[in-house]
């Protein structure tokens, strides 16, 4: 495995992989790895000949106010677990690569970045569209791997790969989960004890309404209803909402397209997102 700290140099090594005809897969990521990363390497490595991981906290996808400066870093557990679970290459940049000084031109996604996570963090989407834009450019992969559990952030990339013409599959990869349910985040270290049994609030009501989805309700007032019934032990609930996948505008009752159930809450002072597919054959 080879660690790759500057564009110029990674340019080189895949070049080489190109000309030999290798397919290249691309898993972006902020570091401080966990099982839900490895599952996004396990299936680059199953679909393409090359994997990349990025390895970069992104500062424009932080808001002021956020965690940028206390984002959880751990650079040589990283490599470890990348060596083992059979990455070609690390690329970590520093700021400077990545921002370098007079950067100011950014990639502003549309609709699909203003409800939700957007309507709370501004200005994350534009930050992150600009930030996978460059590293596409950067890496040009083949195929790139996105955890579900980030679902508008798949919207959001999946719209910029066709909007500016990429020549990039996206993949989302089904997200990973803790025994009891919770959604693995690396913001999850930042939980206590007593926080993360109060944090399954939100998969169980997710669950909770998936389960009755299942059943047969079709009700969007219902299904959010099942789902916030669970929801009081988190310290503040930012937005449960039931959108179309698709367009990520409310869905509409009774449910006939593949809806998505998203939430996002306040436990402690840690921001925790998740969310459930309700597949409809969509018409
Ligand atoms: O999902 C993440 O970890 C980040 O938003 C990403 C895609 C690596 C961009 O910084």
């Amino acid at each position: 495995m080879q660690t790759i700290t500057t564009v110029a140099e990674l340019r080189r090594v895949l070049a080489r992989a190109r000309k030999a005809d290798k397919r290249i897969g691309f898993v972006p990521t902020m570091g401080y790895l966990h099982q839900g990363h490895l599952t996004l390497v396990e299936a680059s490595r199953a679909q393409t000949d090359v994997t990349v991981v990025s390895i970069f906290v992104n500062p424009a996808q932080f808001g002021p106010n956020e965690d940028l400066s206390t984002y959880p870093r751990d650079f040589l557990r990283d490599q470890e677990l990348c060596r083992d679970a059979g990455v070609a290459i690390v690329f970590a940049p520093d700021v400077q690569e990545i921002y370098p000084t007079q950067f100011e031109t950014f990639v502003e996604p549309g609709e699909l970045a203003k409800p939700m996570c957007g309507a709370f963090r501004p200005d994350h989407f534009r930050g992150v569209a600009t930030v996978v834009g460059k590293l596409f450019n950067m890496v040009q992969p083949d195929v790139a791997f996105f955890g579900q559990k980030d679902f508008q952030q798949c919207a959001v990339v999946r719209r910029m790969a066709i909007d500016l013409n990429l020549p990039i599959e996206i993949v989302t990869v089904q997200t990973v989960r803790e025994p009891d349910g919770l959604a693995m985040s690396s913001r999850n270290r930042y939980l206590s004890e007593e926080e993360r049994r109060r944090a399954l609030a939100i998969s169980r009501g997710l669950f909770a309404a998936a389960d009755k989805f299942r059943l047969g309700e079709r009700d969007v007032e219902q299904l959010i209803a099942i789902a916030r019934e669970h929801l009081n032990t988190v310290d503040q609930l930012q937005y449960l909402e039931l959108v179309d996948a698709d367009t990520l505008k409310p869905a509409e009752s009774p449910l006939r397209r593949t809806a998505a159930l998203c939430a996002a809450a306040y436990v402690g002072s840690t921001r925790l997102i998740d969310n459930v597919i309700l597949p409809l054959s969509t018409p």
